[in-house]
């Protein structure tokens, strides 16, 4: 698996596959107008303007894109794995990748707001839970800590 930076064309496959997490997964933890909400943030379009102002990797494996996130600063946005792949390590290679990138850019902590289905993969990575987060678009979520 190799993680490298967002181009324009990948839009529809990214778009793709954080719209079938979605649907799939956080569907199961959030309310049908705060998905439909997120389905119409990650369109083609959005993650492209999303692009333009923060770093948006993807992880590809044999040239299909498995999983794909955002850096600002030492902040990680928008983590999500392929739904078919997941518990296969793909979220970890991932994460290793964000930390990485964020050690070497000479931060010492990393936060981020996990969603509620999300926040035991982040625990069990070292991550603390500093508070609850409401946002009008996310909904509900944890406000998440790691010393790197
Ligand atoms: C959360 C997510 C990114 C994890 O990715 P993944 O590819 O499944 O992660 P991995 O396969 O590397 O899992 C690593 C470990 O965490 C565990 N794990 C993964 N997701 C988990 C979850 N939601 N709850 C509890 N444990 C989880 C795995 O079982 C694995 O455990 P192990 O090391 O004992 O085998 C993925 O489930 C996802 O995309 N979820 C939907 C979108 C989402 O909510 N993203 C988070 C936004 S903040």
């Amino acid at each position: 698996m190799i993680t490298r930076q967002f181009m324009t064309i990948d839009a529809p496959a990214v778009s793709a596959l954080i719209i079938a997490d979605l649907k799939q997964i956080n569907s199961k933890y959030y309310p049908e107008h705060v998905i439909k909400r997120m389905v119409g943030l990650y369109t083609p379009k959005r993650i492209i303007q999303t692009a333009q102002s923060q770093l948006v990797l993807v992880a590809e494996m044999f040239d299909e894109i498995v999983g794909t996130a955002t850096i600002s600063q030492n902040f990680f946005g928008s983590v999500f794995t392929r739904p078919d792949l997941h518990g296969k390590g793909v979220g970890t290679k991932l994460m290793d990748t964000l930390e990485r990138l964020t050690k070497q850019n000479g931060m010492s902590e990393v936060k981020l707001h996990a969603s509620l289905n999300a926040v035991q993969f982040y625990e069990k990575r070292g991550y603390t839970i500093l508070g609850t987060v409401n946002d009008a678009k996310f909904g509900e979520s944890y406000e998440m800590i790691k010393k790197l």
